[in-house]
Order: C-alpha cells, then structure tokens, then sequence
C-alpha cells in the first residue's frame, strides 16, 4: 500500500483486518511510528480500534522502504495524494515518483493498482512508465468511493466495486482480494463486482462525484428559489428523495459542498473534456453554485446587521463536514475568511477540527457557548449533531446580539425563535416568518 493518507491507511487497515498481508509505504518517518503504534495521521472514526487489532494480527506493518515492500507483495496500491495544483488540476508528482520507483525494484510480477483519484488515461500513462523503466507491470483501476468520517463502513459495506483492465488475469487476482466483502455473510451488504476497462474504472470515479456534488448544488439553487417564494426546502427535497429515480441522499440545502475531492474531481473532469475540445457547462455551473453559495451566509449577516465591521460573529464549524477533522477547501473557512476581510472579530468552534487550522487572525474556541459570548451573530457552518443538542436559551442568553443564522438548516425555525432568537437559514424563509403551527 503507497501511501498512508485518508485512502492508504484504511485500505491497509481493512484489507489486513480481512486477512490479507499488509505493508503500507510511507517516507515520512514521524508518520511511521505514528502507524506502527496504531494511531491514523489523522481523525476517522474506528480506524485507530482496526489498526490496533490489524498490527497485533501481525497482518499490518509498515515501512519506508519501497523495495522491502514489493520483494514480499504481489500487489501494490498505490494510494498517494494527488492534490489540487496551483492551475487546479491534479498534481501528479507523488504518483509518478511512486511509479518510477516500483518501476525500479519490480521483478516484474507485480499488478500495480490505482487507488489514488488520478486524472483520467492516468492509468494508460503508468502503464507506459513501467514500459520505460524496462518492465511490463499490468495496471487494474479500482476507484475508492470513502467518505471521510465512514470511509471503513464504506470500505467494508461498499455499494458496488469497480474494477478496470485491460488484462484479465490482473483483474481477477484484484477481485480475489475483495472476495470476504464479496462473498461476506448477509447477503444483503454483497456488493456487486464491475469488471470494465482502464479508463471507464477512471471515468466512473470522476462521473460519481461530479453527480453528487451536482445533486447538492441543485438543492441549493433549489433552496435560493425557495427563499424567494417562501416554500420550504427540506419539504420540498423529502418529497423529491421519495421518487426513487431521484433518492434521498445529498439533498441536504446550506452551504455547499467542500472538501479535499468535490472541487479537485470536478475541476479535473472539466479540464479532460476541455482537452478533448468539450466544455463542461453543467459541471461549470455546478461549481459556480456552489461558490456563490458559501458567501450566502454573509449576504444574510449583511442584511440582517448591515455593516460587519466591529461586529463579533461565531462562527460554529470549521470542518469541510461533520464527522471529520479536515478544513480542506471548507466553506465554513471561506466564510470566516470573507467576514474576517469585511472587518467582523469572528470567532470560531469546532468539536474535531484543531484550533491551528482556524484561518488567519481568526480566534478558536471549542466550546460553543463560549464563542458565542458577547457575539451580535451565530453563524451554523458546520452541520455538526453537537450543534444542533445546543440549548438555544442558554446560547441566545450569552449573546450580546440575537442573531441565528444557519447555514446547514439544523434548527426548528419555531423553536429557534421561542429562544428569544432571529432566526435566518436556508430556503426556509416561508417557515422561519410562518407562525407556529403547532404551539
Ligand atoms: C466524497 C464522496 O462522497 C465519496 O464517495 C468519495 O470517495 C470522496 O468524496 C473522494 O473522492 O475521496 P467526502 O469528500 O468525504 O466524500 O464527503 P461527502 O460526504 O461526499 O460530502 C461532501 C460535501 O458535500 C461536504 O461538504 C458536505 O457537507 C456536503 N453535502 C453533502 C451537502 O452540502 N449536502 C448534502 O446533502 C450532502
């Protein structure tokens, strides 16, 4: 396994919890012995409990050593981050070192699997470096579909596992890999196994979260209009996720979609098609949504309070979304960021994400209560379950102003404003001026 980001370090931790013998790669030395001793680089919930019981299976290890790794493997993952560079698009740096040096220490045996979200033909363009570094290695795409904060129930009870090749054998060895997950007891959690080629593997990846991430930045666009004619959007997305064409999910109005892969995946797959002379107009529009729909919250603080200079906003959330640590690309950044410019003292919470991750000169409290101290505003950025258990009364009580604004529609508009407070969210105006209906 290459790489012990988000992807690699599950992966590894599942496949060696599903008896199969693991050696995660990674160069950093501070990172190993943070993994030898069963502690993940970063926050997921349950992957420390499975890296602990992975490395006392003795099925789990870890090393710097890429040689080491492919003279005892069969198959290799290579699960490297591919982060957004500068123009946007992948950068590529980590996947090709990590190929050049498999390229170096194979035997030639080796089926070499792409985990990492690579743009596509990616796997085409690694096929021909091993070409170059003199070996033929066969090349098999299995994308990852892990969200961060379920990404080893995702791993373990996936919907679908999609693999692609151009080589049969290579294909099969993949899928024996997976048969516990295949092949598990329910028969109701089986996933079915896609057998397809390289770049519809790849295509499939990019195609999953652009329709996702255009799902939410339609509920939004939706949520806008409701706003304007006072319906009421999570009426209107329930009745829509009834429709079993449409289903339920990612239907959720606020603040948009963040995160480290939405805006990376879809800014690649518009500059693929835009390579092959296609502009992606949709998948444009979908991510302009998306950015007019961060500074929403900002536009409701401005009509509500006017000038932002000297005003003290909380802002609850830091996190791209519940359930994690990781402030990547997160809208709730962006709007302290933007408030933050616009002269506000803004000060922020968040039950996971660390204080350093806090944008600028942007103070940290993780404590909600204590943010909203004295604060002319609360802002709800993050949909986080602990925000939403919050005692309205006792916050509304701390406040110097009585400013609710909530980005992520977690509060009962009635009940927020029984609180004593004004109460503003999104694409539910009609609700949250509508009388009581059941007081
Ligand atoms: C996403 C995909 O869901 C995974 O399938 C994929 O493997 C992963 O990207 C990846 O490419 O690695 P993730 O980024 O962890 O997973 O987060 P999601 O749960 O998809 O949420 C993305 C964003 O959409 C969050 O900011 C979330 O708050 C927002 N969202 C989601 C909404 O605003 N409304 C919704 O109804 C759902």
């Amino acid at each position: 396994m290459v790489g012990t980001g988000y992807v690699g370090t599950v992966v590894a931790a599942c496949f060696a919890t599903l008896d199969t013998t693991v050696i995660g790669v990674e160069a950093e030395p501070s990172k190993i012995s943070a993994l030898r001793s069963g502690q993940a680089p970063f926050w997921e919930p349950d992957l420390d409990e499975l890296l602990g019981t992975a490395l006392r299976s003795g099925r789990l290890s870890f090393t710097a050593d890429v040689g080491e790794a492919l003279a005892v493997s069969d198959v290799v993952f290579l699960c490297v981050g591919t982060p957004a560079a500068a123009n946007g698009c992948p950068d590529l740096e980590a996947l090709d070192t990590a190929a050049r040096l498999i390229g170096r220490h194979t035997d030639g045996h080796h089926v070499v699997v792409t985990k990492s979200t690579v743009p596509i033909g990616s796997s085409q363009w690694l096929t021909s470096l091993f070409e170059e570094a003199g070996t033929e290695l066969a090349v098999v795409s299995n994308p990852e579909f892990l969200r961060e904060g379920s990404a080893v129930s995702d791993f373990l009870q996936p919907d679908r596992i999609v693999l692609g090749s151009d080589n049969a054998a290579a294909l099969e060895t993949v899928v024996e890999l997976y048969r516990p997950i295949v092949e598990q007891k329910e028969e109701r959690l089986r996933p079915p196994v896609i057998r397809t080629d390289l770049v519809t593997a790849e295509t499939v990846k990019y195609a999953a979260n652009a329709f996702l991430a255009t799902k939410v930045s339609f509920i939004n666009e939706i949520a806008n209009i409701c706003d304007l004619v006072g319906a009421d959007v999570t009426d209107v997305a329930g009745c829509l996720g009834l429709d079993r064409r449409i289903g339920p999910g990612f239907l959720e109005a606020g603040l948009g979609w963040g995160g480290s892969c939405f805006g990376k995946d879809l800014s690649a797959l518009v500059a693929t098609a835009a390579d092959c002379g296609y502009e992606a107009s949709l998948l444009q529009a979908t991510i302009g949504v998306n950015k007019k729909q961060r500074m929403l919250i900002v536009e409701k603080l401005q009509r509500h309070l006017k000038v932002l200079r000297g005003r003290r906003i909380a802002v609850f959330g830091l996190a791209f979304k519940a359930g994690t640590d990781d402030v990547r690309d997160s809208p709730a950044v962006d709007v302290a960021c933007r408030l933050q410019e616009l002269g506000a003292l803004v000060t922020v919470c968040d039950p996971r994400a660390s204080a350093g991750s806090a944008p600028g000169r942007v103070r940290f409290e993780r404590d909600p209560h204590r943010a909203a101290t004295a604060s002319d505003a609360v802002v709800i950025a993050t949909e986080w379950p602990e925000f939403a258990t919050l005692d309205l009364e006792e916050l509304a009580s701390n406040m110097r102003g009585d400013l609710l604004v909530d980005g992520r529609n977690l509060f009962d508009p009635h009940l927020a404003r029984a609180a004593g407070l004004r109460y503003d969210c999104v694409g539910r105006s009609g609700v949250a001026l509508a009388a009581p209906v059941h007081l």
